[in-house]
């Protein structure tokens, strides 16, 4: 402070713009691909890490922290305590096992469900007005159990659901046809992973409806290529933990994406995992979390797009809200 001086006759401060305040709990390869990627894109104003695993997390700070001369100006904090993350805007939350080779991401529920009940009731304590945002897999139960646990309204409790699912179909689609990813409108809904359902009936480059231009041309439209792209997406998971261990680019950039569109209120339409009750033909009484397009904002959940989807979508979709149901049944919560 020494090294400065004052104004003289200085106005009193002008009203501070409010903090946006960020949490990430679990800083393994998920969480901290998150946290950088919202500090290369200027989207806090404060950072807390939070993991049960004091030296890493430190490690992990100090790391970021010395980072700072390149960075956009970030307070970066980190606990074990929950306080760390107290009147937090968005806490995004990655902790808990993942999935070695061969393993599906079902087989991890039991395991990260008593994670859960450790972490929510905190979070949602220090951060009553916060937008939860779960990661943690399998997302779509996670999703659930942490609205049951944080008692938030449905608008603010967000799976990054099918949102990564989408970016690969994208880029799949994007190569075959050799155009930029961003001009490929694409969506996979439903649940993220195995049983996700590609949406090929509203695909769109450029503005061009890509199934009835084809179509109409009557060009061979590769029904076996629209398929193995398919399974691509489905497979890519499984294929990157087998190369190289776990996943962790693709979702940074999927979060912090989701991250920008939240906080800055955007509006802008993301697949996205929700409270799908009620919305594509999903029974009322089906409590379930999947992912549907919807519109995001400061508000979290804003309303859920109105896709046009064929028969056999719809009805995939459905069993996808049936399988998550009954795994939900089971776990008494
Ligand atoms: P990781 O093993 O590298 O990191 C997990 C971290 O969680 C560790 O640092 C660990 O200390 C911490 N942790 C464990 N128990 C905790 C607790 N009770 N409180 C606080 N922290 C705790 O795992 P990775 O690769 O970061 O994956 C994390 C999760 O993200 C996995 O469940 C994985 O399946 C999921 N994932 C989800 C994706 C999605 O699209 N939804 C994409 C990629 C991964
Ligand atoms: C993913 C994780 C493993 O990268 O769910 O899809």
């Amino acid at each position: 402070r020494a090294f400065f001086r004052p104004l003289q006759q200085a106005a009193p401060p002008s009203p501070t713009k409010r903090n946006t305040k960020i949490s990430v709990i679990g800083v393994g390869n998920v969480g901290m691909a998150i946290a950088q990627t919202i500090l290369t894109q200027d989207l806090a104003d404060e950072l807390a890490l939070v993991d049960a695993k004091p030296d890493k997390l430190r490690g992990e700070m100090l790391d970021l922290q010395h980072a700072a001369a390149f960075l956009p100006r970030t307070k970066i904090r980190a606990s074990t305590d929950y306080a760390v993350t107290s009147a937090s805007d968005l806490c995004i939350i990655t902790a808990g096992a993942r999935q070695i080779a061969g393993e599906s991401r079902l087989d991890l529920l039991q395991r990260n469900l008593s994670l859960f009940r450790e972490i929510v009731p905190p979070l949602a304590r220090y951060s009553p007005d916060a937008l939860l945002l779960v990661v943690s897999n399998p997302v779509d139960v996670l999703t659930y159990i942490a609205w049951k646990l944080s008692g938030f309204p449905p608008n603010r409790i967000i799976g990054s659901g099918t949102n990564l699912d989408s970016s690969r179909f994208r880029f799949l689609l994007a190569d075959h046809l050799e155009v930029n990813a961003q001009d490929v409108q694409a969506y996979m809904v439903g649940e993220h992973g195995d049983s996700s359902v590609a949406l090929w009936s509203s695909i769109s480059v450029g503005g061009v409806p890509v199934l009835s231009s084809l179509e109409k041309h009557q060009i061979g439209y590769e029904e076996e290529v629209l398929e193995s792209i398919r399974k691509a997406v489905v497979e890519s998971a499984y294929e990157v933990i087998r190369l190289k261990g776990y996943t962790s680019w693709a979702i940074g950039y999927s979060v912090a994406n989701l991250a920008r569109s939240l906080l800055r209120d955007q509006h802008r339409i993301h697949p996205v995992s929700l409270l799908a009750k009620g919305f594509y033909g999903i029974p009322d009484d089906r409590e379930v979390f999947l992912s549907l397009p919807a519109r995001l904002g400061r508000g979290g959940v804003l309303s859920v797009a109105n896709v046009h989807l064929t028969d056999e979508e719809s009805a995939h979709l459905r069993r996808s809200a049936d399988t998550l149901w009954k795994i939900q049944q089971q776990l008494g919560i």
